[in-house]
C-alpha cells in the first residue's frame, strides 16, 4: 500500500506524539512540518528528521501533501482546517474541532463539499482499554446497556500548567478540555445522542497560578467550571456527565457502563490502556479482562493511521468529522440547556464508530 505524505501544522508541546506516529506506522509519512513560529517548526523537523520545515502558506502549497495534521491551539483550529481543505488536503485536527458550533458546522461543510475527508481527536477510543470494553458489549457481557457515568473531577491545572489562563476563557473549561474524551469514549461505546441537558456554575470569580513563571498572577474566569450533563442516548441509554476545576478530591471512576447483567468498569479515556473490569449481576467480584486489542501505550495518531488507511482501502475511517462535530454539539448543548433551563436536541448524529478489528 503506498505511504500517505503528511504534512503537520501546529509544532507546540503535543506535535511529539504525533512526529513519533510517523516513525511508527508504516503508512504515515510526515514530510513536513510548519509553525506560525517558524523556530519551532525547524525545530520538530531536526528532532524527528522531517524533510522539511515550511511556512503554513508553503507547506499548504506542496503538492505531495495529502493529509494536513492541524494541532494548532483551539482558536486557531477552524481558520486552519479551512485553509488546508480550500488547498485540498484531508484534514485530522486536534480537539475540539472548534470553539463555536457554527464554525464546527461550517468545516464539515467545506470537507463535504470538496470531498475531503475530515477526522479529528480524540483517538483513545481506539486504544487496547476501550477497544476491549467494546468488544465485551457487542459480545453481550452486560446485556442491555442501561446508563452510563462519566466523571472528570479536578481542582483545575493552574498550581502545574505554566501558562493556565485559556482554560478559564471562552473556548477553555472543563467540559471543552476534557469532555471531547469521555463523550467520545462513551458514542463508542453506545452510539449517538439525541438530546442533552445540564447545570453549570461558576464556583471562583478569580483564580490566582501557584505554577511558574506567572507564580501570583490572577486570572479572570470567563466560563463555568463544574458541569453536570445527562445524556439521552438515542438508544435509550441514560449517561451522567461531569466535568469539574472546581473539585479538590474525589474518588468516583472515569467511565462505568450499566447493563442488563452486568457492569463495566472502562479505563482513563485519556489514556490508550486498561485496566477493564466486569462485574456480572449475581457475582461477588470483579473481573480484570485481559486486553484483547493492541495500542495499549500512548499511541495519539492511531485515529490519523485509520484516516490513511481509508484513503487508500476506500472505507470509512472511526475518529471522523461527523463524530467530532456531534462530540463539539453535546459539549454546547449542554451549557446551553443549562442557560436556558430546557432539554436541548442535537441536531447532528454520527454513526457509532465500527469496532477495530483484532488484528488491527
Ligand atoms: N498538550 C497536551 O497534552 C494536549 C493533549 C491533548 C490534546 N491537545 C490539543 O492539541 C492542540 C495543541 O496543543 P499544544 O499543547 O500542543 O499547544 P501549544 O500551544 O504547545 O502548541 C500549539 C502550536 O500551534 C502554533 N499555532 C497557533 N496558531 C497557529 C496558526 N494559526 N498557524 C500555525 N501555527 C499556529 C503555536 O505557535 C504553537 O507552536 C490543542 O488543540 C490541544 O487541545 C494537547
Amino acid at each position: 500500500m503506498k505511504n500517505v505524505k503528511v504534512g503537520i501544522i501546529g509544532c507546540g508541546n503535543i506535535s511529539s506524539i504525533y512526529c513519533q506516529a510517523g516513525k511508527k506506522f508504516e503508512i504515515l509519512e510526515i514530510v513536513a512540518c510548519a509553525d506560525l513560529d517558524y523556530s519551532r517548526a525547524k525545530a520538530r523537523a531536526e528532532e524527528f528528521d522531517i524533510p522539511k520545515a515550511y511556512t503554513v502558506e508553503e507547506l499548504l502549497a506542496d503538492p505531495e501533501i495529502e493529509i494536513v495534521i492541524n494541532l494548532t491551539i483551539p482558536q486557531a483550529h477552524a481558520e486552519v482546517c479551512t485553509r488546508a481543505l480550500e488547498a485540498g488536503k484531508h484534514v485530522y485536527v486536534e480537539k475540539p474541532l472548534a470553539i463555536s458550533l457554527e464554525d464546527g458546522k461550517k468545516v464539515l461543510e467545506l470537507a463535504k463539499k470538496k470531498n475531503l475527508k475530515l477526522g479529528g481527536a480524540p483517538d483513545t477510543f481506539l486504544g487496547g482499554g476501550i477497544q476491549t470494553c467494546r468488544k465485551l458489549i457487542d459480545d453481550g457481557a452486560i446485556g442491555e446497556v442501561v446508563a452510563a457515568t462519566g466523571f472528570m473531577m479536578s481542582p483545575g491545572h493552574e498550581s502545574w500548567h505554566p501558562d493556565p489562563s485559556f482554560y478559564y476563557q471562552q473556548g477553555g473549561g472543563p467540559m471543552f478540555d476534557m469532555g471531547p474524551y469521555y463523550i467520545t469514549a462513551l458514542i463508542n461505546l453506545i452510539g449517538p445522542i439525541r438530546r442533552v441537558t445540564g447545570s453549570t456554575r461558576i464556583t471562583y470569580k478569580e483564580r490566582t497560578i501557584t505554577s511558574k513563571p506567572k507564580y501570583g498572577e490572577k486570572i479572570k474566569v470567563e466560563v463555568p467550571t463544574h458541569i453536570t450533563g445527562v445524556l439521552d442516548f438515542d438508544n435509550g441509554a441514560i449517561g451522567t456527565i461531569i466535568t469539574s476545576f472546581d473539585v479538590g478530591g474525589s474518588t468516583l471512576p472515569n467511565i462505568e457502563i450499566y447493563g442488563s447483567t452486568g457492569t463495566i468498569i472502562v479505563p482513563d479515556p485519556n489514556t490508550f490502556g486498561g485496566p477493564v473490569r466486569l462485574k456480572k449481576h449475581g457475582s461477588q467480584e470483579w473481573e480484570e479482562i485481559p486486553l484483547t486489542h493492541r495500542f495499549t501505550e500512548n499511541s495519539r495518531g492511531i485515529g490519523v493511521v485509520d484516516m490513511a488507511y481509508s484513503l487508500r482501502n476506500g472505507e470509512d475511517h472511526r475518529a471522523n468529522g461527523l463524530l467530532t462535530l456531534h462530540v463539539l454539539e453535546v459539549m454546547h448543548g449542554i451549557h446551553e440547556a443549562s442557560a436556558e433551563g430546557k432539554h436541548y436536541i442535537l441536531t447532528s448524529t454520527c454513526e457509532q464508530p465500527k469496532a477495530l478489528p483484532i488484528h488491527f
